[in-house]
């Protein structure tokens, strides 16, 4: 099966309206929008994604995407964001589990199963994000614990859902680091994990859910990166923040 790579830009707490006007111009001139067969996604912090709906202006070759959402519909819970208020400020994707979410907020894998729910029954395409530790696969647990992120994450999800979001793999010990891992590590994962999905839901499901390699991924190793059998695009955090280096990346991944 022939899956359509997405490459997504992560701007972390990066970007204000202001800089994002002026990050948009110049992707403008990369003239992106003939780089057909693959998906593109900026990830912007929250109140930059109405300067970047606006700065669009309909143009649909740039998809919208959150950085987390409110595992809540509405009240009681200061300082969240809901499924619905990202809908009516122009989103179609969103971020849930990151590993600094993970690391530096406490979210848990059945926590972010919630989240995930949510942002399916919404209509937004969840980017679902896994990884292991240094100390982990140091420890030989790389395999247990991707198993366990695929399994309680995506718990009680239909094989046709699973089939239509988005899986991010970032090693932790590989984001904002530099270090990358090689593409023959990054394949052995992604294999690893598409067939944790098959397991759980099905060979269609496997066949059709994207895997997104993210840590350390620049213009350099890209293509490389995107060459492999069972690596579906990139989430992409600093080298995204200039708008070359992230439409190098783009271009890439594109046909
Ligand atoms: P990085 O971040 O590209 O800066 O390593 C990736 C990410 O955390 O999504």
């Amino acid at each position: 099966m022939s899956r359509t790579p997405i490459i997504a830009a992560n701007w972390k707490m990066n970007m204000g309206p202001k800089e994002a006007g002026a990050f948009l111009s110049a992707f403008k001139e990369e003239n992106l929008c003939e780089c057909k067969g693959v998906e593109k996604v900026v990830v912007p912090p929250f109140v930059t994604i109405p300067a970047v709906a606006e700065a669009l202006n309909g143009c649909s070759c740039l998809g919208i995407g959150a950085q987390d959402v409110s595992d809540h519909d509405n009240g009681a819970f200061t300082g969240e964001i809901s499924t619905a208020m990202l809908l009516e400020i122009g989103c179609q994707y969103v971020v849930v589990g990151h590993s600094e979410r993970r690391q530096y907020h406490g979210e848990t894998n059945a926590y972010i199963n919630k989240k995930i729910k949510k942002a399916l029954a919404a209509g937004l395409v969840p980017i679902y994000c896994i990884g292991e530790t240094l100390e982990q696969r140091e420890a030989g647990k790389l395999e247990e614990i991707l198993r366990s992120q695929v399994e309680e994450g995506l718990q009680g999800l239909t094989a046709e859902q699973v089939a239509g979001l988005v899986i991010a793999y970032e090693p932790v010990w590989a984001i904002g680091t530099g270090k990358t891992a090689s593409a023959a590590d990054a394949q052995a994962a992604h294999a690893f994990i598409r067939s944790v999905v098959e397991k759980a839901f099905g060979a269609d499901a496997a066949a059709a859910v994207r895997i997104q390699y993210g840590g350390s991924v620049k213009p350099a190793n890209a293509a490389e990166l995107m060459a492999c059998p069972d690596i579906d695009g990139a989430l992409v955090g600093g080298a995204a923040l200039k708008a070359d280096s992230f439409a190098a990346i783009i271009r890439a991944a594109g046909v």
